[in-house]
Formats: structure tokens, C-alpha cells, sequence
């Protein structure tokens, strides 16, 4: 073997365990060359570039002659030295559309008005030092290939580019001058920022209120996830001949989102009985019997983070009994009274409000409110014990996108063109409730749809998953006729 390549080392070491092996000199020699070089390449931009830009350009509107910091946020400890998959913070992702950890974006003030861009990345060294085969957590050899600073300066079409390391010292120099910081993501970056600080917290209000508003590929994006979570639906319809455990249903629907997206968009809900009034049931740990009723609220991630959100109840034997139908029914009709009042200039609780009244009046009906009209009185609302929570929510790259609005912009705020919400009424009467009829304790039902509000009203993006009763027992029996 000769001894050609310099010794050089990295400018931090890399992240060492106890149980990695030491690194002889002769060894690291040998690991450093003979490598063919890389070929020059072009550098494609990013898909959706533009949007990104204009993103960018909005929000340097809105904070002329100060510097914005927004970071991503970095891996999770899970346990000891091994990481939960890294997920981008959602307002760096939604400026840059980059995915990579500890990156920050950095709008610099340009004067009086106008910012440049400047994005900080993992510097890529290459094979010129030890990182790429004895770095755990960044190295090629460990886990995979990353661009580097020139490379990310010219896919995501940023004015400048510059290494992680570089950002304690040009973050220090920034002293004096008026920063913000979206909190919450990078305690390292938040300590090193010496200047006078502004209203952070305006910095995530005004991110999140523009986010309430979707543009042309987000719309997209958000129903390629609808779209995905369909067949995702579907699995578990083939599931469900053998199923025996909720994990199961779990694990199709996840798989299904782990093939065609990023991940679910979180936890998958998949509710057996009597569970399924219980709201977040995630544990999914029972047993799934025959003449249950089975309610899976999921939601694949696509690639580029948007979210769907879909709750579909199903037979697991393909029929509705008598009960649960009625009580499937009466959450259908509140389902559709909520999306016909999905239009812009209503407001945001308008659907809501819809929802509610056509629960009540049923649960009249059925003989478990007294009273709807009583019932539905601001100082009573007997009803919320059978419909626990809100109709609707936003969404977009977060399930609950736009949690950092204004409330008076959003939950007291009207309904706009490209907006997009969730609408899911559920009932859920619990096994020992003792104010309903015994025939219906243990059944839950929620039905979701995700919507987008359109000039005229709205669109449904969750149309094409069926909802109604005859649709969903024929949905069943189509997916168990294709399997045969
Ligand atoms: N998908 C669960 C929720 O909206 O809370
Ligand atoms: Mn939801």
C-alpha cells in the first residue's frame, strides 16, 4: 500500500460511540484515496422553486429591514444513539423546500427594503477527510450522500449559501441590528443571537396566516396525499378479511405511506368498537372482531410533507347492523350539512355550526337530548357530550396547520379561496353512558373529509373516498372481489 493522501482532519471530529473502533493513521490514509472523482454535474433547482421564491419574497415583505432566522431543527434523541426520522421544521421546509437537519434559512436585510436569502448547510467535504466513513450521523458511508454548500446554493435557488460552521460567527456580527427568530426548532441557534431582540412570535403568527392560504402546489400536493390515503384505505379494506389485531391495520396503512409518501402525517388512529370513542386511540392495541365497526382516521404524508386527513368508519364484516347505521347516518347528514356551508365570506365556524345543529336534532330524535334547542344553547351545550370536538381544523404541511394564526384569522375569522380544512363530525357514545339507549353504547363514528374553499365554495379533495353507507359496503365488496 502506499502512503500518498495528506493527513487531514476534519474540523470537528465526528460523533464517536463507545462501541466504534479506533481509527489508525495508516488506516485513515488508505480510506482517503484512490476514490475516482466526482463528475461535474448540473444542478437541477428544486421542484417548485418558484413558489418557494415567492414565499420567500412575501415574507420579506413583511419585516422590511430586519434579519430573519428560521431553522429546522435537528435530529431527535429516541433512545441513546439512535434518532427518530428526521421531519423538517414546516415553516423552513415551506420557504425552501430542503429537508435536511440543522439547516437554517436566513433573510439578511437588504437596506430599507429587501432581503437576501441565505441558506446554511452541512458543508460536504467529500473524501477529503475522515467525515464520510467515521461519521456516524452525517457520513456517506453511513448514511448516504448530501449535497454540500455549492450544490445547495444552486437546488434551491437561494441568493447565497454558506457551511453550518460559519453561522456562530456570522450570526455574532449581527449585533445591533433587529433579528427575529422562529423559536422552538434550534436552541444553538437561539442562544447565539446576541442582537436586540423583536416579537418573535410575530415572525410564527405571520408564517402561519400565510400558510392559511394555499397556493397552486400545495393544493397539488395535498391531494396526491388524499389521493395515496385512499389505497391506503383500501389495504385495509383487504386487511380486513383476516385482520385480527388493530395493529395490523396500523401497519398496511402505514406501509402504504411509507411506499407512496414521506410518512403518515401522524399517528395512525385505527379504533376497533368500542375504541373508537375514544378520540387520539392510537395505542391500537385490541383485538378486531366480527360486527365491529372499525374507525381509521389516517393520513398519508406525501413526499413533499403536505398532509391528508381522512376518517372513514367500515364494517368490518362489510354490512352496517341496524344501530350502527343509524348512527353512521346521522353523522353523514351533519358531514354534508358542514361542507355545504365550506364557502368563502362564511365563517370558519360556520360548518361547524351546521354540523352541531343536525347532531342535536337527531340525538332529539333518538331520545338522548331532551331538547335539542336546549341543548344547543351557548350556556348548556348538553350536545358536546356525545361530539367531544371541533368540526374543523387547517391543513396543509402540518395536521393542524396554522396553529400559530391569529384567532380573529382563523377560528373567528372568515373562510377564503385556498384555504383548506378538515370537516369531521363524529358521535361517540360511550359503553357506560348511561343517558343512551344501551343499543347504541360502544359505537363511535367520525367522518372527515378534507376541503378546499374555492371562489364559488368548495371543493371536496376526498370525494373519490366513498362515505355514504350503500357506497362503503359496495367500496368493501369491490376491494374483496379485486382480491379473488
Ligand atoms: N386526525 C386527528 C385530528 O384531527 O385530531
Ligand atoms: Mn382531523
Amino acid at each position: 500500500m502506499k502512503k500518498t493522501a495528506a493527513k487531514k482532519q476534519p474540523k470537528k471530529a465526528p460523533a464517536r460511540a463507545s462501541h466504534d473502533t479506533a481509527l489508525p493513521d495508516a488506516f485513515r490514509d488508505f480510506m482517503l484515496r484512490d476514490w475516482r472523482p466526482k463528475k461535474a454535474r448540473k444542478i437541477p433547482l428544486v421542484k417548485g422553486a418558484k413558489n418557494f421564491h415567492a414565499r420567500r419574497r412575501a415574507l420579506s415583505e413583511r419585516f422590511p429591514g430586519e434579519y430573519l432566522v428560521i431553522p429546522t431543527g435537528h435530529e431527535k434523541v429516541r433512545a441513546n444513539d439512535t434518532f427518530y426520522r428526521f421531519r423538517p421544521g414546516s415553516d423552513f421546509y415551506y420557504l425552501t423546500g430542503n429537508v435536511e437537519p440543522d439547516c437554517v434559512l436566513v433573510l439578511e436585510p437588504t437596506g430599507k427594503k429587501g432581503h437576501k436569502d441565505v441558506l446554511f448547510v452541512e458543508p460536504n467535504t467529500g473524501r477529503s477527510d475522515e467525515t464520510f466513513f467515521a461519521d456516524r450521523n452525517k457520513g456517506e458511508l453511513w448514511v448516504g450522500p448530501r449535497m454540500g454548500v455549492p450544490e445547495s446554493e444552486a437546488h434551491y435557488g437561494v441568493d447565497a449559501c454558506l457551511g453550518l460552521d460559519e453561522l456562530p460567527d456570522y450570526l455574532a456580527k449581527t449585533k445591533g441590528a433587529p433579528v427575529r427568530v422562529l423559536r422552538g426548532f434550534s436552541e444553538g441557534v437561539e442562544k447565539a443571537v446576541k442582537s436586540k431582540r423583536k416579537d418573535d412570535e410575530e415572525l410564527a403568527t405571520v408564517l402561519a396566516e400565510m400558510r392559511l392560504i394555499k397556493d397552486d402546489l400545495e393544493v397539488r400536493e395535498l391531494q396526491k396525499a388524499v389521493d395515496s390515503t385512499k389505497r391506503g384505505f383500501e389495504d385495509i379494506i383487504e386487511r380486513l378479511k383476516i385482520a385480527k389485531s388493530e395493529r395490523e391495520i396500523e401497519g398496511v396503512f402505514n406501509l402504504r405511506a411509507r411506499m407512496e409518501g414521506n410518512d403518515v402525517g401522524y399517528g395512525t388512529i385505527a379504533a376497533a368498537g368500542a375504541n373508537a370513542c375514544i378520540l387520539h386511540w392510537t395505542r391500537n392495541d385490541a383485538k378486531v372482531k366480527a360486527g365491529d365497526l372499525v374507525l381509521i382516521d389516517a393520513g398519508v404524508e406525501a413526499e413533499t410533507l403536505y398532509t391528508a386527513d381522512v376518517t372513514r368508519v367500515l364494517p368490518v364484516s362489510g354490512k352496517f347492523s341496524k344501530e350502527q347505521r343509524e348512527v353512521y347516518e346521522l353523522v353523514l347528514e351533519a358531514n354534508l350539512a358542514a361542507i355545504a356551508a365550506v364557502k368563502p365570506g362564511n365563517d370558519f365556524l360556520d360548518p361547524h355550526r351546521a354540523a352541531m345543529r343536525v347532531l342535536a336534532e337527531g340525538l332529539e330524535r333518538m331520545g338522548i337530548l331532551e331538547d335539542a334547542e336546549e341543548a344547543l344553547q351557548e350556556d348548556k351545550q348538553y350536545y358536546r357530550r356525545y361530539t367531544l370536538h371541533n368540526t374543523s381544523h387547517m391543513l396543509g404541511l402540518d395536521v393542524h396547520d396554522c396553529a400559530k394564526a391569529r384567532q380573529e384569522a382563523y377560528r373567528y375569522g372568515q373562510l377564503q379561496p385556498g384555504m383548506v380544512l378538515t370537516i369531521e363530525p363524529g358521535l361517540y357514545f360511550q359503553v357506560d353512558d348511561l343517558t343512551v339507549p344501551a343499543k347504541y353504547r360502544g359505537i363511535g363514528v367520525r367522518i372527515e373529509d378534507d376541503v378546499l374553499v374555492t371562489a364559488r365554495g368548495c371543493r371536496v379533495l376526498t370525494r373519490d373516498i366513498p362515505k355514504g353507507v350503500e357506497e362503503v359496503e359496495a367500496w368493501m365488496e369491490e376491494v374483496w372481489a379485486r382480491q379473488n
